[in-house]
């Protein structure tokens, strides 16, 4: 999609549709106003005459727009002025865009960076009204034989009515549209069904991403003979019950000047389907365990916003992929493997399979002497009771890395929230007959597996963000989230800035 800058009077942009928010109180925005005069105050009128409710989320087409050059004119509530926040905000934008997505318009205009939102830029208005657009057009329907229009909106031109700040809004745009496009990847990664999204499958996603970003993204995959050869029996351990081979998928995204700086490693979970393996789970609700692969599906999304970014940094993707299934020749509870580090651990439970994939991953990333490593997983059933839809589990072992993901969670509005990783919680791995067990019992199951982690990830700074509550919705409107690429573009741009201060001091 294309996002154009447009600083002129805004009555004279041409466009099939032009997108106006409005506040309950009826005091126009700037944009709103100009086109209020050419028009003979066709937008003052609605809301004085009581047609237009300017509650938050209301949507009103009007198919035609005397005085304007425009197609159609739509009025988008903002609700109260002094209600006008982040979540108020991206709100009357989903509202607009789903309004506008159902209509047959290719190009729009719209005015939403003269919103005032406090401590918000107009880069930040113009990014989230990017991912926003792009968020009512994602449709995943593969698998319909009957398939519903698409919606044909390509263009979304943001109106300006301060020509000095289209830079910042073209700059916001542009990262808004890379983020937006790293989402719909990672949300069809996520949708696909567990019998077409296999590790293999994620393996040759990989390949074409590679391919498809001529010779910047260099990919290479560890298959079960390399990584029986490598000793990642843990990762090898869940696939062995699975006709699906398992793998280990590597990306490396040189952007640095230097091929020697120090890479950020993200580290995926990718269990392309979790039965629960011999601890098998009960069969409600089952088959959004073919979800289990959205923290691997959020590292694609995230190499693939990087590709249209292009940061200076230089950065390794890794995705642990298996498919966790009872069978006969599947690891059973009681069974002690051999993790690639060395440490020995004993499976009390197979459906604790997410940390028996990560901990060889977070043991390969050793060799990348990485800055950061940051691993994603919907990892525990306890991040949902502890932290519901909306925030991220975020546990680390070093407090600046933390601080910086919840900052970025912050400005992409993509949140975390931090929980402890405290040593008293370490005893619940005690096992008697290996170096730890894999379960640590019922209570802060989220902390106890983040615990787990963390005795692989002792040679660098690193956190983990558990996506369990966020990665997906359940219900009706079943899907991948697309969560968490925007936090994670975010946290990587922000390394990037930071290199670059730090340059510019020396
Ligand atoms: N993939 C699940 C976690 C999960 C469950 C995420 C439901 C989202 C919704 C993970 O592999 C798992 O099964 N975890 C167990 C761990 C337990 C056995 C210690 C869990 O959370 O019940
Ligand atoms: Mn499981
Ligand atoms: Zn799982």
């Amino acid at each position: 999609m294309e996002f154009p800058v447009q600083t002129a009077n805004p009555a004279k942009a041409e466009s099939a549709c032009l997108v106006v928010p409005v506040f309950k109180d009826g005091a126009l925005l700037p944009a709103a106003a100009k086109l209020d005069d050419a028009s003979e105050r066709l937008i003052g009128q609605l809301i004085e005459r009581g047609d237009f409710d300017a509650k938050l989320g209301n949507v009103q087409l009007l198919p035609f727009a005397p005085g304007l050059s425009a197609d159609r004119l739509m009025l988008v509530g903002l609700g109260e002025r002094g209600k006008c926040q982040e979540r108020a905000f991206i709100k009357a934008l989903d509202a607009a865009f789903t309004a506008v997505a159902a209509l047959p318009v290719e190009d729009i205009a719209v005015a939403f960076t003269d919103v005032p939102v406090p401590e918000r830029s107009i880069a930040w208005k113009a990014r989230m009204t990017a991912e926003a657009a792009q968020r009512a057009v994602y449709r995943f329907d593969e698998f319909k034989s009957e398939k519903a229009p698409r919606p044909r909106l390509d263009k979304v031109a943001l109106l300006l009515s301060d020509s000095e700040a289209a830079n910042e809004a073209r700059e916001g745009a542009r990262i808004g549209n890379a983020v937006g496009q790293g989402v719909a990847y990672t949300r069809t990664l996520g949708n696909l069904p567990g019998n077409v999204c296999t590790p293999s499958y994620l393996a040759d996603q990989a390949e074409q991403l590679g391919r498809e970003s001529g010779g910047v993204l260099e990919v290479e995959i560890l298959d079960e003979a390399a990584l029986e050869e490598l000793g990642a029996h843990s990762l090898l351990s869940v696939g062995r019950g699975s006709e699906q081979p398992s793998r280990l998928i590597v990306m490396k995204y040189q952007g640095a000047d230097s091929a020697d700086e120090a890479p950020h490693v993200l580290v995926g979970k990718g269990i392309t389907f979790d039965t629960g393996g011999i601890s098998l789970k009960p069969g409600e609700a089952m088959d959004e365990m073919k979800f289990d692969m959205c923290g691997a599906a959020s590292v694609f999304g995230t190499a693939k916003a990087i590709l249209g970014i292009r940061p200076k940094l230089n950065l390794v993707f890794i995705v642990a992929a298996a498919e966790n299934m009872p069978d006969g020749r599947a690891t059973k509870p009681g069974d002690i493997i051999k993790t690639l580090k060395g440490l020995t651990v004993e499976v009390l439970n197979t459906d604790a399979e997410g940390r028996l994939v990560l901990c060889d991953a977070l043991t390969y990333a050793e060799r990348f002497e990485p800055a950061s490593v940051v691993d994603i997983a919907t990892l525990t059933g306890a991040a949902i009771i502890a932290l519901g839809h909306h925030a991220t589990g975020l546990l680390s072992n070093d407090d600046d890395l933390a601080l910086d993901l919840l900052d970025a969670g912050e400005a992409a509005w993509d949140r975390a929230w931090h929980l402890p990783l405290w040593d008293e919680y370490k005893e619940q791995l005690d096992s008697n007959f290996a170096d730890m067990a894999n379960i640590g019992g019922r209570p802060a199951g989220t902390i106890t597996a983040a615990c787990f982690l963390s005795r692989f990830a002792d040679q660098f700074p690193w956190a983990h963000l558990d996506i369990a509550g966020t990665a997906w919705t359940s219900g009706k409107q079943k899907g991948a989230s697309g969560r968490p690429v925007g936090l994670l573009t975010q946290y990587l741009l922000d390394r990037e800035e930071e290199a670059r201060q730090v340059e510019n001091e020396s």
